[in-house]
C-alpha cells in the first residue's frame, strides 16, 4: 500500500519534470458517494450522488491516458462505479459491474479504481453498477485527442455536456424494490431531465432550466449521454440540423439529421452549427416506444438555446420536430445510416468468424411464489433471459472465481445458439415457452477468437427493442433486421466496409442486431437487458 502510494507519487512528479505539459490533466480524482438534497418538480428529496452533484462530476483525459479514481462509499448501501465504454485492456478488475468483476463497496469502504484509456476518443459515461443506483449516480466522460493532435472535424467554439436522465418523485430505491418484490413493470419515471433540469415544460423548472448562450456563426460540440433507465430518446433542435460525428467514444462519418435517436447506454457526439436567426429555440428530448399498450413516459424534455445580440426573445418558442412515439423506421434508419470513420479505426472489421453466438433475448415469467401476488401477466412474475437462460447473481464475483480457480461459483455451459429453435417473431407463441431455466452461465472464448455475436429479439410475453451494452470491446455493428435472422441470407447485406463502432447497440422489437469484434481482451464481458434485467 504504502510503496504502490510512493510510486504513483514518483510517477507524478517523473511525469510532471519528462513530459511537461502531457500532466496538465488531472490524473487522480476522488469519488464520494453520498446522499445530497435535490428540488425536482417542487419538492425537495435525498437521492445517491458522487460529490453531491446531479448529474456527477465529469472526468476529462486525452487519448491513451491513464487515471486513477478514488471511490469512498458514505451512502447507506453497496455500490459499485463502472467506466462505460471504457475498454481497460488486461484490467477488467476496475471494470465495476457488481458480481462480474467485482464484490460490491459496502457503505464506508474505499476502492481505488484504474481506468486505462487506449483507444477510445470522443464522449464516454461512468455510472454506479448495482441496483437502480446509476439513475441519479453518473456522469460524462470527454475523451480528446492525443495532446498536439486534433479532432477530425474543425475545432468547435465551445463543448458542452448534454445528460439525459429520468427523475422518480420517490425514491429510485423504493420503486425498484417495488419492482423486484411485485415482478410486475417498474413504475415509470415522473420527468425526464437535460443536465439534471426537467425544462419549461415541467412545473417548477422554469427559472433552472439549462441555457446555452451561443453566438451566431459559431459551432458547438454537444457530447449527449443517454443516462435514463429505460427511455430511447429522440433528440433533436428546433429549426437546426444536428451534424453526428461521434457515438460511443469512436468517430463516425458526418451524418446530418434533423433529429437522432440515443438509447440507454448510448453517448453521441453532435456538432450544432448556430447558423439560425438570432433568437431562443429549444433543444429537447422525448421517448421512442414500440410496445402498444406497455406504459412509458410521454414527456418532453427541453432546454434553451439563446442565441447572443440584441433581438426580441420569442416568449415561447417552438418546440423541435419529433418522429411520432413509436416510429420504428425512423429509429432503425437513423441507426442503419451511421456509418464508422474508417480512416479512424484502430483495426479492421473482422472478415473470417471462428466463433459464432446466436442469443435470442426475450420477456420470460416465472410462477408467482406462494406466499405472494405478483403483478406480471396472469399474475406471474417478469424476467428476462438470453438463450433461455435468467441469470442468477452468484455469491462472490465471476472474474474472481476465474482467476483463482473457485469452483461451484458460475458454470461454462452458455448455450452458443438458441436451445429451441421456434418463430422466434411471431404473433403469436405459446404460453409454455415462456417459463425460462435460471443459471449463472458463461461461455469462455479463446483469446484472439474473430467473433460475430447476433441478437434475436423474440416475442415471448411481448417483443420490446432491446438495448445491449458490452464490456471491454468496442463492437462493429455489422447488421440490423426486423423478423427472424436467417444465417444464409441476412449476412450478404451486411456493411462490412464501414460500420461504426460502438459498444451500446440496439436491438429492434421482434427483430435482430449483429456484431463482430476480436477478442483481444481478457476478463469478463456481460451483457445485460435493461428493462426487466
Ligand atoms: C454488500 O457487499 C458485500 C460484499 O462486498 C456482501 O457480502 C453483502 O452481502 C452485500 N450486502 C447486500 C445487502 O447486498
Ligand atoms: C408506483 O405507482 C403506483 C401507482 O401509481 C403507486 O401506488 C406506488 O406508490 C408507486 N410506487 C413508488 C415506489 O413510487
Ligand atoms: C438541414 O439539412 C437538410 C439536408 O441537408 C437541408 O435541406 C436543410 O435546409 C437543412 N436545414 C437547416 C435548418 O439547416
Ligand atoms: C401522455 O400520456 C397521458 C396518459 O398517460 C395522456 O393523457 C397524454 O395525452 C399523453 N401525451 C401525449 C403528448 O401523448
Ligand atoms: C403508432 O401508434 C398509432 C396510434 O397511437 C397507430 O395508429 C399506428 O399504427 C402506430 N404505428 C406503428 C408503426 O405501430
Ligand atoms: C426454456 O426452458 C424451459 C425449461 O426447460 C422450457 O420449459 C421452455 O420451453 C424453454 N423455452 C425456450 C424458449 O426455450
Ligand atoms: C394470460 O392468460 C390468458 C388465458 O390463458 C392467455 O390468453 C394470455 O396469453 C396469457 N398472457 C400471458 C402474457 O401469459
Amino acid at each position: 500500500m504504502w510503496l504502490s502510494k510512493k510510486i504513483i507519487f514518483l510517477q507524478t512528479l517523473l511525469c510532471f519534470f519528462l513530459v511537461g505539459i502531457s500532466c496538465k490533466r488531472l490524473t487522480e480524482h476522488k469519488f464520494v458517494v453520498k446522499e445530497a438534497h435535490y428540488r425536482r418538480l417542487c419538492s425537495k428529496k435525498p437521492i445517491l450522488t458522487v460529490n453531491g452533484h446531479f448529474p456527477g462530476p465529469t472526468i476529462r483525459v486525452h487519448h491513451g491516458q491513464t487515471i486513477y479514481v478514488n471511490v469512498h462509499n458514505k451512502g447507506k448501501s453497496n455500490i459499485t462505479l463502472h467506466w462505460h465504454g471504457v475498454k481497460q485492456p488486461r484490467n477488467p478488475w476496475s471494470d465495476g459491474p457488481e458480481y462480474i468483476t467485482q464484490c460490491p463497496i459496502k457503505p464506508g469502504g474505499k476502492f481505488r479504481q484504474k481506468l486505462i484509456f487506449s483507444c477510445e476518443e470522443g464522449t464516454l459515461w461512468w455510472h454506479a453498477h448495482s441496483d437502480w443506483a446509476r439513475a441519479t449516480v453518473h456522469g460524462p466522460i470527454f475523451i480528446y485527442p492525443k495532446k498536439g493532435e486534433s479532432y477530425p472535424f474543425p475545432k468547435p467554439h465551445a463543448e458542452v455536456p448534454i445528460v439525459l436522465g429520468e427523475w422518480w418523485k420517490s425514491q429510485v430505491k423504493d420503486v425498484y424494490e417495488e419492482f423486484l418484490r411485485t415482478g410486475g413493470t417498474p413504475n415509470t419515471s415522473d420527468a425526464i431531465t437535460i443536465n439534471g433540469q426537467p425544462g419549461d415544460l415541467f412545473p417548477c423548472s422554469k427559472s433552472e432550466t439549462f441555457k446555452l448562450n451561443v453566438h451566431h456563426g459559431k459551432t458547438y460540440f454537444l457530447r449527449i449521454v443517454n443516462a435514463a433507465m429505460n427511455i430511447i430518446f429522440f433528440f433533436s433542435v428546433s429549426k437546426h440540423n444536428l451534424t453526428v460525428v461521434g457515438a460511443d467514444g469512436g468517430y463516425t462519418k458526418p451524418l446530418i439529421r434533423d433529429y437522432i435517436v440515443i438509447s440507454p447506454g448510448q453517448t453521441v457526439d453532435v456538432l450544432l452549427h448556430a447558423n439560425q436567426k438570432p433568437n431562443h429555440y429549444y433543444m429537447a428530448a422525448r421517448a421512442y416506444s414500440s410496445v402498444f399498450g406497455l406504459p412509458f413516459n410521454n414527456a418532453t424534455t427541453t432546454a434553451r438555446i439563446h442565441y447572443k445580440r440584441n433581438h426580441a426573445p420569442t416568449n415561447s418558442p417552438p418546440l423541435p420536430y419529433f418522429p411520432d412515439y413509436n416510429d420504428t423506421n425512423a429509429v432503425l434508419d437513423y441507426y442503419v445510416s451511421l456509418k464508422g470513420l474508417t480512416e479512424t479505426y484502430p483495426h479492421e472489421v473482422p472478415k473470417h468468424i471462428t466463433t459464432h453466438i446466436l442469443t435470442t433475448l426475450s420477456i420470460n415469467t416465472l410462477p408467482c411464489r406462494k406466499d405472494q401476488t405478483c403483478a406480471g401477466p396472469n399474475g406471474t412474475r417478469l424476467t428476462s433471459t438470453m438463450n433461455n437462460i435468467s441469470f442468477n447473481a452468484p455469491s462472490i464475483d465471476i472474474l474472481e472465481a476465474y482467476y483463482y480457480h473457485i469452483n461451484g461459483v458460475f458454470d461454462r455451459g452458455f448455450p452458443r445458439f438458441p436451445p429451441l429453435k421456434f418463430d422466434y417473431t411471431a404473433e403469436y407463441l405459446p404460453l409454455d415457452l415462456e417459463i425460462p431455466k435460471k443459471g449463472t452461465k458463461v461461455a469462455v472464448i479463446k483469446y484472439g477468437s474473430t467473433m460475430e455475436m447476433v441478437f434475436q429479439g423474440t416475442n415471448l410475453v411481448t417483443g420490446i427493442d432491446h438495448p445491449i451494452h458490452v464490456h471491454g470491446f468496442s463492437i462493429f455493428a455489422v447488421g440490423y433486421g426486423l423478423g427472424n435472422f436467417d444465417k444464409e441470407k441476412d449476412p450478404i447485406s451486411y456493411n462490412l466496409y464501414d460500420p461504426p463502432l460502438i459498444n451500446t447497440i440496439l436491438v429492434p422489437k421482434n427483430g435482430w442486431a449483429a456484431i463482430r469484434f476480436h477478442a483481444l481482451n481478457p476478463g469478463m464481458l456481460h451483457g445485460k437487458i435493461p428493462l426487466f434485467s
